[in-house]
């Protein structure tokens, strides 16, 4: 298992370039699925999630190009070879959840492994299911698959228990080639739908208030093609605006788009850290200042990302005073707070929330990525350590970040990637 060496690095500086985000990629991958024409997609992350879903789409008979670069896409699926989307395939990523949509709103029918839990909690999937049953599809559940069939999907009115992102755009790409109009009430309104359903649009379909906690879709008999640029990868971004801090670097971040990190920089101006949205970019330094302490709580967007709540951890480990992370989002997203107390953080969990000291030198140790996000947490608390940091089952990380340990490199970090032979 292959594994990140990170020493105690020097303030971080220069200049990095944002890659297409894992999150909205993915569901527009998918939405590829509802047209029979060739679909174009830039801006595309070099990531093994990307690959996985590349594959589930070749698997139900798309043909999928790259250009050298990765970076561009080009789909065609002329026909739906098969609707079935094997368990080997979808414990691979739970995004392939997002194929069930497309899949019965294509062909009427799909047969989708259920997707299971991961580290961060059990990851259920009764709001998609719940969508598609008041569309008129029929779901049973039989040997860890959940089959379904809908010989004709009707428009409804769904309201969804939790703003779920996933339930979110699994039943906008049902909805948009069902028979009449479709409203989401108490949808989710990350930046990731806003992209889906202006690709989707770009389709040929009718998707409205995407964005906000009310989504009209109006059934169209059939979607085009259409070319795309992915949108940046806010969690990325944020990543590196949390490297800057925690090392009091100084770094420009290039291709951002700063309203879709508002909740990240409001709560690293509360820490001290300086922050200038230009032109060019957004200018992040804290090279000149004593950090200072302050709480988080994850809520669904426009609140704080829980996919940054761990980097923001690693950070609020070292500034000067005590902190509260509260995490609302998922029901077990502190598995880093072990691993985080291996270097000396000296966190204390209470139910949903972490109460960190601060005001520690963290100390090099080896430690494992409990998940994606964890990962990057830990290669961030690996820079400010004292000594040599071993972050092993880095897959979690390659899976959702592009050329992470590149990239920081770049800006003067000493993080090296080994294949452990065992
Ligand atoms: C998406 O996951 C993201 N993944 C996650 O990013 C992100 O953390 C999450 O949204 C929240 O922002 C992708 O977009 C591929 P949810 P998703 O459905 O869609 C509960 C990363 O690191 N829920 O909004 O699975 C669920 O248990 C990943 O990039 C139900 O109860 O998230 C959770 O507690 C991690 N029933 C909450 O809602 C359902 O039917 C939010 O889940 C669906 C969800």
């Amino acid at each position: 298992m292959a594994k990140f060496i990170v020493e105690k690095s020097q303030p971080l500086s220069g200049e990095v370039e944002i890659s297409g985000a894992k999150n909205a990629v993915l569901p527009i991958m998918a939405a590829a699925l509802l047209t029979a024409d060739p679909c174009e997609i830039f801006e595309v992350p070099a990531l093994r999630d990307v690959d996985v879903m590349r594959g589930l789409l070749e698997y139900f008979g798309s043909t999928v190009e790259s250009d050298a670069s990765g970076k561009r896409l080009l789909i065609r699926t002329g026909a739906i070879q098969t609707c079935e989307a094997p368990y080997e395939l979808v414990t691979k990523m739970r995004a392939s959840i997002l194929a069930l949509g497309p899949l019965l709103a294509r062909t009427g029918e799909a047969r989708i492994a259920l997707p299971g839990g991961c580290a961060i909690g059990e990851r259920p999937i009764d709001l998609h299911l719940k969508g598609f049953e008041m569309m008129g599809a029929k779901i049973k559940q039989t040997h860890g698959y959940i089959e379904a069939s809908a010989p004709e999907l009707k428009g409804a009115r769904i309201y969804l228990d939790l703003p779920s992102v996933g339930a979110t755009e699994n039943l906008i790409m049902c909805a948009a080639l069902a028979k009449g109009n479709t409203i989401l009430d108490n949808a989710a309104k990350e930046p990731e739908i806003v992209d889906l359903a202006n690709f989707l649009n770009k389709m040929g379909a009718r998707v409205k208030g995407a964005g906000t906690d009310t989504i009209r879709i109006e059934g169209v008999p059939s979607l085009h093609g259409a070319r795309h640029t992915v949108i940046p990868d806010r969690i990325e971004t944020g990543t590196f605006m949390v490297a800057a801090a925690i090392t009091k670097g100084r770094i420009l971040i290039r291709n951002v788009v700063s309203d879709h990190v508002k909740p990240v920089i409001a709560k690293l101006l509360e820490c001290g850290v300086h922050i200038e949205d230009g032109d060019e970019g957004l200018l992040v330094a804290a090279d000149d200042r004593e950090l200072l302490p302050t709480d988080i709580k994850t809520l669904p967007y426009p609140g704080f990302p829980t996919d940054m709540q761990p980097q923001l951890m690693a950070l609020l480990t070292t500034v000067n005073g005590p902190s509260v992370v509260t995490e609302t989002v998922f029901e077990n997203r502190f598995m880093h707070v072990s691993e985080l107390n291996r270097m000396g953080a000296d966190i204390r969990i209470e139910g949903r929330s972490a109460s960190i000291p601060g005001g520690k030198r963290l100390q090099g140790a080896k430690v494992i990525c409990t998940d994606l996000r964890a990962g990057a947490a830990m290669v961030l608390a690996g820079m400010a350590a004292e000594g040599r940091t071993e972050v092993s089952e880095i897959y979690h990380i390659e899976r959702g970040y592009t050329f992470l340990a590149e990239k920081f490199r770049s800006l003067g970090a000493s993080i090296t990637r080994i294949d452990d032979k065992d």
